[in-house]
């Protein structure tokens, strides 16, 4: 992997890149893959866009985070399991401070979520997948998912993202690590509480009526600033790190 940014450099240590002003103080780092025409789905899911070099970044990421944040779209879109994180895994987390759990916090509104999937059922006791919910939700799923979760309740009836931030940092899970999807990050991003976009442009042109890597509501007049922090590049795909102004 080649460094352009701020010099050109060959061979560059993925962790050591990404751990760069990130495991302190940490922050809400949003990891997405998309087409050089801004596709973030090929035939309904990122698999089509991913590189080597991006499933490599997406791994570092997760090492060097204590907490993945997700939409209950991409949860059951990409059928989230719970993180095994193996020992080599472990090695490299202990080597830059991180503990060996590594928990997914899902925002869900609806609360449908499989009480059974391995999402769950697969956690261990001390990471147990983490529900962000709203407390409007629905009562009787709010039960069911609690016997194998930690329901965190943000809001009434949609999460309000701030509280959710501030519940997860709360509970020392510091250094965030949100893997979208677009509805989620759009929503973030709004409303201010996104410090980083780690972006893989993948050299494709996936074609008309892709979804972007951002949906939902409009942002009249209320665009974000980004500024370019870091790039690598591999193989033609771009590893864009941004500061995301709040
Ligand atoms: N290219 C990439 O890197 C990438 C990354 C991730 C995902 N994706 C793709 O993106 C697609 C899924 O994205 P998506 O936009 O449909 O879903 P999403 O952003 O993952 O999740 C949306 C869902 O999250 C919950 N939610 C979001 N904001 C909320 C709030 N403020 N309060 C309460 N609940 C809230 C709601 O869940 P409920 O419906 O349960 O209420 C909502 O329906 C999939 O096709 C996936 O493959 C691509």
């Amino acid at each position: 992997m080649r460094a352009l940014l701020p010099i050109v450099r060959d061979q560059v240590d993925v962790h050591a890149w990404y751990a760069q002003e990130w495991l302190e103080p940490g922050g809400l780092r949003v990891n997405f893959v998309s087409s050089v025409d801004g596709a973030a789905t090929e035939d309904g899911l990122s698999r089509g866009l991913q590189t080597d070099g991006d499933n490599r970044i997406f791994a570092a990421l997760r090492d060097l985070a204590d907490v993945v944040l997700a939409g209950a779209g991409t949860v059951r879109t990409e059928g989230y399991r719970a993180i095994d994180l193996t020992p080599r895994r472990c090695a490299i987390r202990r080597e830059h401070g991180l503990s060996d759990q590594l928990p997914v916090a899902v925002v869900s509104r609806s609360l449908r979520l499989d009480p059974a999937s391995d999402l769950f059922v697969k956690a261990p006791e001390d990471g147990r997948t983490i529900v962000i919910t709203g407390s409007d939700c629905d009562h009787d799923r709010r039960r069911a998912l609690e016997k194998v979760a930690d329901v965190v309740i943000a809001g009434d009836q949609d999460v309000d993202l701030a509280a959710a931030r501030a519940a997860l940092e709360e509970r020392g899970l510091t250094r965030i690590l949100c893997e979208g999807g677009p509805t989620l990050f759009a929503e973030l991003a709004h409303a201010g509480i996104v410090d980083e976009l780690c972006l893989s442009v993948t050299p494709l042109l996936a074609g008309p009526g892709a979804r972007r890597i951002v949906a939902g509501d409009l942002w009249p007049h209320d665009p974000r600033r980004l500024t370019l922090a870091g790039l690598l590049e591999e193989d033609d795909a771009l590893f864009c790190r941004y500061r995301v102004a709040r």
